[in-house]
């Protein structure tokens, strides 16, 4: 279930809380970021009975406000007055990426464990401060992506371990998009230091390809901007157009300590929009579903077949949010969470490792390594009550799911 990093070069530790209460009851939950990813969050956060949305907090406290009337959420305000909250045990960072370790930092600090949007940091250092940090004060620092413990690429997980591919050898994974500016109204973020296709799309991508083949021993890359400048598309700042900062074009080719390999393609550069995820074993291939969606069917095709066969996904679906429930489930068990930070390191490590091979025209060595994560039970349920009542149930509304 845990994703530890095992490498000798660069050991970080997210290892399970080893010690101190673990409380009962639901966990209280803040989000700090009121942006557009936040309503995808609160719309399962708020239906899952196991975790209790306490506080919402945002520089911007109108934004903050906004959401939480929207949502049934208590409280809203500032980040301080967040952090200052005894009943929040977890803190879901949905900022944006240049403040993902300043802002965990701080809610460590805090005593509280959090939960990261990707990427986990913008370099190795500050993320292996970050895991540090919560290591030292036995807390957890989690990160997305969770679309991973989706029903989609669970079951193409259950499908691959059960052998219905042989031994998995190879993969094939595109994305491509003419880039997000065209439908997020703030989008200069996406285009600057620890975005780009690579550190926004790439975490899906490589998160998927960890679960079904382990960690990445080594990359070679090519990177290319098709263009200086982009146009914001929609919003109230519609036709503002904002400087290129980072490639617009990722081409990648993996090689996992397995000795299998992988080409990867991540662009905002392609006005055909196409996501694909195919890995290739030793008797068969599959189609998996869309790493940055929660269902999907993966279809098989095997040589012996004319028509590849469709096994539709089992499991449940419910969008982002699942990882911070699995965070809050595993902090009450004492077990280690599955969407772990060492896992997000090892991905930040992988696409910084594509930065620099592009950047050299080298092959790199990926220093650090992690676990592959063990599937998901089939029949595990997140809209069950598993934790008990507890006492925070007052002043918060539950959705129905
Ligand atoms: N938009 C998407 O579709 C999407 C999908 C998956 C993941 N994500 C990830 O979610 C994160 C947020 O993306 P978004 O699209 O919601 O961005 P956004 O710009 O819409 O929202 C970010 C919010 O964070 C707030 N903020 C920034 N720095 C802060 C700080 N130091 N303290 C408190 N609040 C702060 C901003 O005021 C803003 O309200 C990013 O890491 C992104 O990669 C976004």
């Amino acid at each position: 279930m845990s994703a530890t990093v095992s490498s000798g070069a660069e050991p970080v530790g997210n290892e399970p809380v080893g010690s101190g209460p673990v409380g009962s009851g639901p966990v209280g939950v803040g989000l700090i970021g009121a942006g557009v990813i936040s309503t995808q969050y609160l719309e399962v956060l708020t239906g899952f009975p196991d975790v209790r949305v306490l506080f919402i907090a945002d520089l911007d406290l109108d934004r903050a406000a906004i959401q939480a009337a929207a949502f049934g959420v208590a409280g809203h305000g500032s980040v301080a007055e967040l952090l200052a909250r005894d009943d929040v045990e977890i803190v879901v960072n949905l900022t944006i990426p240049a403040a993902h370790v300043e802002v965990g930092l701080q809610v460590l600090e805090a005593g509280k464990h959090v939960w990261s949007e990707k990427p986990i940091a913008l370099d190795r250092d500050s993320g292996q401060r970050l895991l540090a940090a919560a290591a030292e004060r036995g807390l957890r620092a989690a990160c997305a992506p969770d679309t991973f413990l989706g029903a989609g690429l669970q079951s193409a997980q259950r499908l691959i371990e059960g052998g219905a591919l042989g031994r998995p050898v190879s993969a094939l994974a595109l994305m491509q998009s003419a880039g997000p500016e065209r439908w997020h109204p703030n989008p200069e973020f996406l285009f600057g230091v620890g975005a780009g296709p690579l550190f926004d799309m790439g975490p899906y991508y490589l998160t998927a390809l960890v679960q079904n083949f382990g960690p990445v021993a080594r990359v070679s890359a090519t990177a290319s901007t098709a263009r200086p400048s982009r146009t914001i598309g929609s919003g109230p700042r519609a036709g503002t157009v904002f400087p290129v900062a980072v490639p617009t074009q990722h081409n990648a080719l993996i090689e996992f300590e397995s000795g299998a390999t992988a080409v990867l393609l991540l662009s905002f550069e392609s006005a055909i929009g196409r996501t694909l995820l195919e890995i290739t074993g030793t008797d068969a291939a599959a189609a998996l579903p869309d790493p940055n969606g929660f269902s999907g069917a993966t279809s098989v095709f095997d040589p012996a077949s004319a028509e590849p066969t469709t096994a539709p996904d089992s499991g449940p679906a419910f969008g982002r949010g699942m990882g911070v429930l699995d965070l809050a489930r595993s902090i009450r068990a004492g077990v280690p969470e599955r969407a772990s930070g060492a896992l997000a390191y090892h991905v930040l490590d992988v696409m910084i490792s594509i930065s620099e091979a592009a950047a050299s025209g080298e092959r790199v060595e990926v220093a650090s390594s992690v676990e592959r994560p063990v599937a998901v039970p089939s029949d595990w349920d997140p809209a069950a009550s598993t934790l008990g009542q507890g006492t925070l149930g007052a002043g918060t509304q539950k959705r129905e799911v």
